[in-house]
């Protein structure tokens, strides 16, 4: 059966704009995988080492949260059907959240539908028209359309410059409640936001603090709580977003913090309250995950060590990879067109390194962003440097 086109004249602007954006090399598509995610998938029908996922623990495609998807699922169904405030927060999550704060260290902590969600709601619950909000400017885009989302004065401070943003605070204004938000880890630069450095100012000018650990939830700290366990400033950072959706494997947001925090987040954050729940099973899935995080310490351990490794080997080879301090490994070459070129080179060699263009990042920044997880063995990796390699002449 054919589709029909709807052709409806208000939409004519986006022919132009789509072609605006193919000149210039910025138009997207999606690849497509075909079965689970991990360290080999069939990407537009083809067999690749995968060096494009956030699966940094290669739990994505565990079977045991499958496993406890399955159980879950045949007890309780799949669908949530409601918001949470309507029936549709089920035992599952109250069991999730109990342990989410038991990970985390904190009092509380509440399940959104997705990380995004978790930081424009949380964003736009905290602060408000009259509030102001204090951002680093490579902070992810779901902070960014919190700030917007959140009509509080927005200012942003140069990237993880806290005696910039300590000036900027320390200017004198009528703001109410002031909010400074920043990744925990980077996600395209893959660098750690000086977070000892952070609490201090936000301290000192009485300011909330909000540290989205998204990439850093299960890789970081000796627990895996994230960058501010790993810098030793957990408990001075009253507001920590995390995924269940990278590293666990599993998807949706979390924030960790007071009972009162997320009790005022449960009253006020829109995109909890207007959202249907996640699925109760989806909640069996992320407690199978956290159970291996805290079982299982070696895979981000191993991780970490083996990230050290490939960033200074990739170094040797003369490749710019920025202030990476982490599994998130950019190949920085600036333009778009040579970070696609270089893309598709080690495409047709069986290696999946996809180029992030602006607007992901600034203008001169393109990359290849390696992401490097605890499923890769050290043959793959060997092959990544050696393809690079090859490529620059090495
Ligand atoms: C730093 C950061 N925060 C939040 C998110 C959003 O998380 P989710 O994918 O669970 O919506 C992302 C997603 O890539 C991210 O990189």
């Amino acid at each position: 059966m054919s589709a029909h086109p709807i052709t409806h004249g208000s939409l004519d602007w986006i022919d132009a704009a789509l072609a605006n954006l193919h000149e210039q090399g910025l138009g997207r598509r999606r690849p497509e995988r075909c079965g689970a995610q991990g360290a080999r998938v069939a990407i537009d029908g083809r067999e690749l080492v995968n060096f494009g996922s956030n699966d940094y623990l290669g739990l994505a495609g565990d079977s045991r949260l499958a496993e406890a998807i399955r159980e879950a699922a045949t007890r309780e169904g799949w669908g949530s059907g409601a918001s949470p405030l309507l029936a549709g927060y089920a035992e599952g999550h109250r069991r999730l959240e109990a342990r989410l704060a038991a990970f985390e260290g904190t009092e509380a902590a509440l399940v959104f539908p997705s990380g995004f969600a978790a930081n424009t709601g949380t964003i736009a619950a905290l602060v408000g028209p009259g509030d102001a909000v204090f951002s680093d400017r490579k902070n992810h885009a779901s902070l960014l359309d919190g700030c917007r989302l959140s009509r509080a004065d927005f200012r942003v401070y140069p990237h993880n410059d806290f005696g910039n943003l300590d000036r900027l605070l320390a200017r004198p204004g009528k703001n109410c409640r002031r909010l400074i938000l920043t990744d925990g880890l980077f996600s395209m630069d893959g660098d750690l936001a000086p977070l000892e450095g952070l609490v201090g100012v936000a301290e000192r000018h009485g300011a909330m603090l909000l540290v989205d650990e998204a990439h850093a939830t299960g890789v970081f700290g000796r627990r895996g709580r994230g960058v501010a366990e790993h810098l030793g400033v957990e408990d001075r950072v009253p507001v920590r977003i995390g995924t269940l959706s990278k590293a666990l494997g599993c998807s949706g947001g979390f924030v960790a913090g007071s009972r009162r925090l997320v009790e005022w987040l449960v009253n006020r954050a829109r995109p909890y309250v207007f959202s249907t729940a996640t699925p109760a099973a989806a909640a069996a899935a992320a407690l199978a995950a956290l159970e291996i995080v805290a079982a299982e310490p070696e895979r981000r351990e191993g991780l970490l060590a083996r990230a050290a490794a490939l960033r200074e080997r990739l170094a040797a080879q003369g490749w710019d990879t920025g202030r990476s301090a982490s599994q998130i490994i950019p190949v920085i070459v600036g333009r778009p067109e040579r970070a696609v070129e270089l893309s598709r080179r080690l495409h047709r060699r069986g290696l999946y390194v996809p180029a992030i263009r602006p607007p992901t990042v600034p203008e001169g920044e393109a990359c290849l962003r390696v992401s490097l997880t605890s499923a890769h063995t050290p043959e793959m990796v060997d092959r990544l440097v050696s393809d690079l390699g090859q490529l620059v002449g090495v």
